[in-house]
């Protein structure tokens, strides 16, 4: 069975060729001792190809080759080798590195011990409109709800069952607060900075409500300092060099943004980190800035050009889900973290922390 034909390498006596990956199952049915035949020729553009020579191999051989310490092999020419007594080889093949590498799914990393730190920030911005009128997206109806609220149950209560101990730091930014009223980018939802962590999503909504009525929505929207909040957390996290947290900040707001630029920056920042950012836009603003940020257009660069290491963002806008079951937003808010947590882990190479047992037979 023919497993992999390598690009042919014209007028170059000691070729060397690119790496390459082949699923486990194809290359020897998942059997390290399957013997490996490796065969070297002389490309002809006429097809007929002069075999230079050939070794047999496994995998369990070829593992042995690790960055830095290749495997040879010598490639023998059977005609040759019983032509000429003196025949040594045709050339000698050096493997120079060859690794099994397992493809983790998002359960593996949960199941391994990952914990998902999530973080809430809320729009406290004048643009929402002023709490105390029905016009107001912070406007919270008789029944007790809007649509700040719907959007952090919804995505929250999926989130929650990640996260052990159910402890949320939320955030608010855009608004005027006590004691000083200077307008804040990243005050605590609890009034509380050293501790701004609220129980379970209940804190969270109880803290909304009861800040609400405290503060004066005001201006302008900042994204960058909560992401570059929750970055900090991530880049510490990181140095660990483990998967051990994964970062996810859920951005609610009416989408009006002031600080673009310096948002595209903060995203870029943030992609080389174990973090994503959801942002879900509430009311009936353009969202044309979020689809940007979203990365809708091609990937995101940073005003100097840098692109995003990896797509860590995913905007949502409320209104098409105002009808739909509550579960039916939170399927699509939560549709990528998984797959780029596991993509973050897969470029920096980081194994689940802990693996489930292999059953001895
Ligand atoms: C695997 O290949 C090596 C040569 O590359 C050989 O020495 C060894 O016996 C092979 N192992 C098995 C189980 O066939
Ligand atoms: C989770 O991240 C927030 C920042 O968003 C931070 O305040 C908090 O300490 C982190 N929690 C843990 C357990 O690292």
């Amino acid at each position: 069975m023919l497993v992999w034909v390598l690009t042919v390498i014209k007028n170059n006596l000691s070729p060397c060729w690119r790496r390459f990956s082949v699923p486990l199952q194809t290359f020897c049915g998942g059997d390290l001792d399957t013997p490996i035949k490796v065969k070297c020729s002389d490309h002809d553009s006429d097809g007929s190809h002069d075999l230079i020579g050939v070794f047999e191999t496994n995998l369990t051989q070829l593992q042995k080759a690790l960055d830095g310490c290749p495997v040879e092999f010598e490639c023998i020419n059977p005609e040759k080798k019983q032509k000429k007594k003196s025949y040594k080889n045709s050339g000698v093949i050096s493997i120079k590195s060859c690794k099994i590498e397992t493809d983790y799914s998002f359960l593996d990393y949960v199941m391994g011990g990952c914990q998902i730190n999530f973080t809430v920030g809320i729009d406290f911005t004048g643009s929402n409109g002023d709490p105390k009128s029905p016009d107001s997206l912070h406007y919270i109806s008789p029944d007790g709800i809007n649509e700040y609220l719907i959007a952090i149950w919804s995505v929250g209560s999926v989130v929650q069952d990640y996260d052990t101990d159910k402890l949320f730091p939320a955030f608010g930014f855009g608004a005027q607060v006590p004691p000083s009223w200077q307008v804040s980018h990243e005050f605590a939802l609890n009034f509380n900075p050293n501790n701004p962590y609220c129980q379970g999503i209940q804190g969270i909504v109880d803290a909304y409500r009861q800040i609400l009525p405290q503060i004066r929505l005001y201006g302008p929207t900042n994204f960058s300092p909560i992401i570059n909040h929750v970055a900090r957390f991530a880049a510490h996290s990181a140095q660990q060099r483990t998967a051990s947290q994964y970062f996810v900040l859920l951005i609610i707001t009416d989408g009006e943004i002031t600080d673009l630029d310096q948002t595209r920056q903060a995203i870029v920042n943030a992609s080389k980190l174990p973090m994503s950012i959801i942002i879900v836009g509430v009311g009936e603003a353009d969202f044309k800035a979020m689809e940007f940020l979203d990365g809708d257009s091609g990937v995101l660069k940073s005003l100097t050009g840098e692109p995003a290491a990896r797509d860590i963002v995913q905007f949502v806008p409320f209104r098409q889900f105002r009808n739909a079951p509550r579960e039916a937003l939170s399927q699509v808010v939560l549709a990528e973290v998984p797959k780029q947590l596991v993509s973050y882990y897969k470029l920096q190479g980081w194994p689940p922390m802990k693996l489930p047992e292999i059953k001895k037979m």
